[in-house]
This record gives C-alpha cells, structure tokens and sequence, in this order.
C-alpha cells in the first residue's frame, strides 16, 4: 500500500486531540496519524512531514491557518524551547478534558465490558508554581534548562513550574560560579522541604533523602491522599499492604486510617524504605506499620496473609505490575483493591484480568492532573470483592 504522504511534504490538517505520554497535537491525513508537537485541539494547520513511519507521520507546525479557541499564547517566554511545558499554548480547562479524554480512551475495551463508574478529572489546584523542587543547569553565569534531546542551554529567568519560594533561590544558584573551584557547568537541585528551608546542591549530591517531599506537587498529592483514604470501605481489615510503597507517602495516610489494621509497606529500594523507616521512628506514631524491602513479587510469593479480610493499595511506576504480582494480588482475593496508577494504559492492563475473573467491581475510577501544562496523568480506581459484605 502506497503511503499517503511523503518526508518533506507541507500538509493542511486539523487538529482533533492531544495525544497521551508525547502531547503531541493528533490529526490525519487521508487516513493516516499525523503528529504535531504544540498544537491545540481545534487548530487548523500547516505542517511539514518530518518523520514517516508505517502507521503514522510527524509533521512541525509551519503555520497556524485557523487558531482553536483552546489555544492561548503561552505565558512563559521559553514554552516549547526549554525542554519542559508542551501544553502552556493549551487552555488549562482544555488540558483537563484531554487528559480525561486520554483516560477514558485507554480504559475503552475495558469500558465496554464492564461499563466503568469514570469520574471526572479533578484539576490541580494550581496549573503554575506547583513545583517544590527543579534540577536546572548552570553554564558559568547562565542558568536554563536543556532543549528537548540536547545539551542546548535555553536560559530562564524563572520557571512557571516551580513554586515562587525556588524562583527567589535563582539568583543564590547563578552567584555559584564565583565560588572558589567552581566547576564550569554544573547540574544543581533547589527544593523546598518539609520543613520549609530550601536546599540547594548539585544535583549529583542529592539522594531524594531526608526532608523532601515525596512527591513534586505537595497540594494535588494531598487531594490524591484524600481521595484514597476516603475509597477506604469500613469493613474491619485483618491486614493492608502498601505495594511500591516508596517512602510511604501513602503508607503513612493509610496506617492513620485504618489505626489497628496491621499495615505492611513493599517496596524494592532498600534506601526509600530505610527513609520510610526512619520518619516512622521520628514520629513515634504508625507502630502498625512494617516494611519489606523486596520486590512486590518476591514479597507476594512468601507472604503468609493474615486470616481475614484484606486491603491492598498499589502504586506501581509507568510499566505497571509485572505478571507475577498482578496475578498473586488475583490469587490472594483482597476485600478491596486500590490502585494509584501514573500511566492509564498498564492500568487497563492490570484491571484487566481482576475485572474479567468476575470476583470484583469497579468502584469508580478517578483522573488527578497532578501535572499541568505536561501530558502526565495519575488515576485512581478502587475496586471490591463482588459479595464481600
Ligand atoms: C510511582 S512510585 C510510588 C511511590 C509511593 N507510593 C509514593 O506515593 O511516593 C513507584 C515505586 O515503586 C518502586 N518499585 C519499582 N518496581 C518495584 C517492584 N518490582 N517492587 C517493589 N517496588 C518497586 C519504585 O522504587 C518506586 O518507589
């Protein structure tokens, strides 16, 4: 089959939607997928072929023919240059209905067969100055982040990611290269911590220790904690397991809720659990609460589960639970099931077989733009053993 376009060919095509992981604009011509970073939904455009591929071709935007009404001019000087924002030239309300778009559209087959309670996305609280902590670099004098896939410095004077309190720390980061032995470039970290100073160090020196919060946008994680503790059903746990329990960002929450349930958090880095460890022992509080550092699937085939009923929250990374977990966690029948998910398509994946075995029911499945003006996208879903009360 001939393919419709050719490298180099400059196409008019509208825009219908953002897509997932890239945010690349998604439109098509006679037939074929074509993406264009920095488009909005509702642009008509101009672009230029640039990569073909079987099934899709990527195109640069030449010219705008008819601006969407989703569109807006980026507020920052350095959107689309600087490596970071790909949705600043996207209304936020837009942005919201994409990502709900985006989840709904990866939970489709699913959706079908088992008609799934989605709930409405829920916004950040903030689409600028979310960020309590950035890693940006230093050239002498210059500070800026990386063009995208290069060691291009585009120079900033702010970032409208991060919080203003790390923007005010700029200045401190620039005067670095007066400092005796300086290196010439360096990569540095300012973050806010939980105790309210900001540390600033090379970006090497950092280990995601002590005092930093676990997670990047502090106001949105807590509405994301809420909305997990709330999906907590009243029924009289025997035990709950926080598998990729990280440092306990939820595991802590969770040992609050359920006070007498003894808790156990799974997590494969011995260092994010020895912080785990450690802010458990400042806290004097959670003694329900112990920790494997192991594996979830090496945890899972040893594990003697408790009699009686079970909870388990899981939050794994982008590629989901591998098989072995996803089938222990099936095998061992859990009362309810959480899943925290930062990729809607290994979420699918994972729902899948647990759905289809015919033992549980999907609760709801709740969006969170943890995220703005970036096309990630963090869901909730709490599902219940069918007949469990
Ligand atoms: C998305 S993070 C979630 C962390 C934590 N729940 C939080 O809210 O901060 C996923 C975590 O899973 C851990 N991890 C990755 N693969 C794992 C595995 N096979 N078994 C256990 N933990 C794993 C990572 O080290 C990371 O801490």
């Amino acid at each position: 089959m001939t393919r419709p376009l050719s490298l180099g060919q400059e196409i008019e095509i509208s825009i219908d939607r953002l897509a997932y992981h890239s945010g690349h604009g998604v439109g098509r011509y006679q037939g074929m997928v074509v993406f264009v970073p920095f488009t909005a939904p509702g642009d008509h455009i101009l672009a230029r072929v640039v990569e073909l591929h079987s099934s899709y071709a990527v195109a640069d935007l030449l010219k705008i023919e008819v601006e969407s009404p989703a569109r807006r001019t980026a507020p920052c000087s350095v959107a689309g240059t600087c490596g970071g924002c790909k949705w600043q030239h996207v209304t936020y309300q837009e942005q919201v209905k994409q990502k709900q778009e985006q989840l709904v559209s990866a939970l489709h087959r699913l959706n079908k067969s088992h008609s799934l309670p989605i709930l409405p996305m829920i916004p950040a609280p903030a689409e600028f100055h979310y960020r309590n902590r950035i890693q940006i670099h230093r050239h002498g004098e210059k500070l800026g982040f990386y063009a995208s896939g290069s060691h291009r410095l585009v120079e900033i004077n702010e970032c409208l990611l991060a919080e203003q309190e790390i923007n005010s720390a700029l200045e401190t980061v620039r005067t670095r290269h007066l400092k005796p032995h300086a290196p010439d470039k360096e990569r540095v970290e300012i973050a806010r911590l939980q105790n309210g100073e900001l540390d600033i160090r090379p970006a090497s020196q950092q280990d995601g220790g002590d005092g930093r919060f676990a997670q990047v946008n502090e106001a949105q994680n807590s509405v994301l904690i809420s909305v997990l503790v709330k999906a907590i059903k009243a029924i009289p746990f025997a035990s709950a397991v926080d598998l990729y329990c990280g440092s306990g960002n939820l595991t802590f929450p969770l040992a609050e809720k359920l006070p007498s349930t003894p808790l156990l958090g799974v997590e494969a880095s011995p260092y994010l659990v020895d912080l785990a460890k450690r802010r458990q022992g400042s806290q004097s509080l959670f003694q329900n609460i112990e920790w494997a550092a192991q594996t979830c699937a090496t945890f899972l085939r040893s594990w003697k589960r408790p009699p009686g009923p079970l909870l388990v929250v899981l939050d794994p990374p982008r590629p989901g639970c591998d098989r072995e977990t996803r089938q222990a966690i099936g095998k061992l029948r859990p009362q309810q099931i959480i899943y925290i998910s930062c990729n809607p398509t290994t979420l699918a994946r994972d729902l899948e077989p647990w759905l289809n075995s015919d033992a549980y029911e999907v609760e709801f499945i709740q969006g969170l733009d943890m995220f703005p003006q970036t096309a990630h996208l963090e869901a909730i879903a709490s599902l219940q053993l069918k007949n469990s009360l």
